[in-house]
């Protein structure tokens, strides 16, 4: 595997960047911003549409024109300028750090990086070959939960404690699953090296070069954070409860490994492969249409234009495709996007979503499909951790209602007369 140098990743990004902004500059202007008086008045559809959760200053998606901002920064600025640690630091603490504060922040982070050789042990004994890495990294999490008395008292102070932890030990409990997974001895952290460079050198067993350390973390910055998906709610749901960030934690890894959220980044691998093919792209498209099957990789309730993300990403995998099996899935996918976007992009607004590329730029980098989204859950860590310490600051039960659509005060028949 050999990439291109950062400075020229960098002219990438900031070419995707100026086309994004030409291409959604007289998009409509986004909803959902500024104050909120409660109640608030909204037309809910299924699965929640619409409805407004909570007021945040995380992050903002603006579906319309296919931006992406964390803390105010749009995430085409953060990937080409910013880094995984201080885009981290950001989500909790509410601003970008003074360098002063960054270097304490990329300290701690980097003395947290170990995890206790007791849970290693663990994940030696059971059959983790034949287990979901991410429920593997949820086993991780909890085994975690069982070595650290902080949340025995839950406050906004412990809880940020217990998030920056879990930033640090969730890269190493993810390169720890993969190679137990494949029969290798896990890698003991390098504190000398960055967040994106350690993972890939605990991932792989040598340290990477510049450029693909670059690449792993603009990955890490863009999947960090993004509105009220589905992992971020119940993440917030169960820290709702005033249970503890461990728990909480747990919940958002068990929903982003479905394939409707994380999940579709793995499924995106296996539909290309399964596609085989140039010439069976087209054929492919026509039978899935006909069988009224989902084209994993794209789609989202809220963008209804292109996902910056998938901008940002798809240029990147272009820089493996000296590798002849990622050239042949990126032509595939290419292909493939084109006709969805000329067709369901037209007539629905479904576009590539943050998953269609991903799983090719981490499997260009070596990655086995199943740790696809154990990546986005390490990166995504930063964005649970900062909505739910946002929330627990002014806490409140999270308790929708339901439509309840049985009988009422049926009548109880003895078993032996039912
Ligand atoms: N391929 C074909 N048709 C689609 C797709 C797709 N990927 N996504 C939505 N549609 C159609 C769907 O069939 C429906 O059509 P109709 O109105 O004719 O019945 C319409 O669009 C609305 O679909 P929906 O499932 O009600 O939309 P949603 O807002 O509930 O779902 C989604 C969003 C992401 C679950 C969905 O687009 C999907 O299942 N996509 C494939 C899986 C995927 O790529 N997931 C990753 C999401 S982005 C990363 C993340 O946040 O985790």
């Amino acid at each position: 595997m050999s990439v291109l140098a950062p400075t020229q990743i960098d002219d990438i990004l900031a070419q995707v960047k100026k086309k994004a902004f030409e291409e959604t500059a007289n998009e409509p202007e986004p909803k959902l911003t500024g104050e909120v008086k409660w109640p608030v008045t909204a037309e809910i559809g299924r699965g929640l549409e619409n409805a407004v959760t909570n007021e945040t200053k995380v992050g903002y998606v603006n579906g319309a024109k296919g931006w992406l901002n964390y803390r105010g920064y749009d995430v085409f600025n953060l990937s080409q300028f910013s880094t995984f640690e201080e885009t981290s630091y950001a989500l909790l603490f509410g601003a970008m750090p003074t360098a002063q504060q960054l270097k304490e922040f990329n300290e701690k982070l980097a003395a947290n990086r170990k995890i206790p050789a007791k849970i290693i042990e663990i994940m030696k004994m059971y059959p983790i070959t034949e287990t979901h890495p991410m429920i593997s990294l949820s086993i991780g999490v909890s085994l975690l939960s069982t070595f650290d008395r902080t949340t025995e008292t839950l406050t906004v102070e412990a809880e940020t404690e217990v998030a920056i932890k879990l930033i640090a030990q969730m890269a190493t409990l993810a390169a720890a699953v993969a190679r137990i997974r494949s029969g290798k001895e896990p890698i003991e952290p390098d504190k000398d090296l960055s967040h994106a460079a350690n993972f890939l050198y605990m991932l792989n067993g040598k340290k990477p070069d510049k450029g693909a350390e670059r690449v792993m973390d603009i990955c890490l910055v863009l999947h960090a954070d993004h509105g009220m998906n589905a992992s971020t709610f119940a993440t917030m749901v169960t820290n709702s409860t005033l249970s503890d960030m461990y728990s909480s934690i747990v919940t958002g890894i068990g929903t982003l490994k479905g394939p409707l959220h994380g999940g579709a980044n793995e499924q995106v691998v296996y539909q290309l492969e399964e596609i085989g093919n140039l010439d069976n792209v087209e054929p492919w498209y026509r039978a899935s249409r006909e069988a009224k099957k989902k084209v994993m990789g794209f789609g989202h309730r809220v963008y209804k234009s292109y996902d910056p993300r998938a901008r940002i990403l798809g240029p990147l995998v272009d820089i493996f495709t000296a590798d002849p099996e990622i050239k042949r899935l990126y032509d595939i996918a290419n292909k493939l996007n084109e006709l969805v976007c000329a067709e369901l992009g037209k007539e629905k607004k479904i576009f590539p979503n943050v998953d269609f590329y991903s799983g090719l730029v981490y499997k260009a980098m070596g990655i086995e499909i199943p740790m696809f989204s154990v990546i986005f859950a390490v990166s995504r860590i930063s964005g649970w951790g900062g909505r739910v310490l946002e929330y627990l600051k002014d806490n409140r039960l999270f308790r929708p209602r339901a439509v309840y659509t049985g009988p009422m005060l049926a009548e109880y028949v003895p078993i032996e007369k039912r």
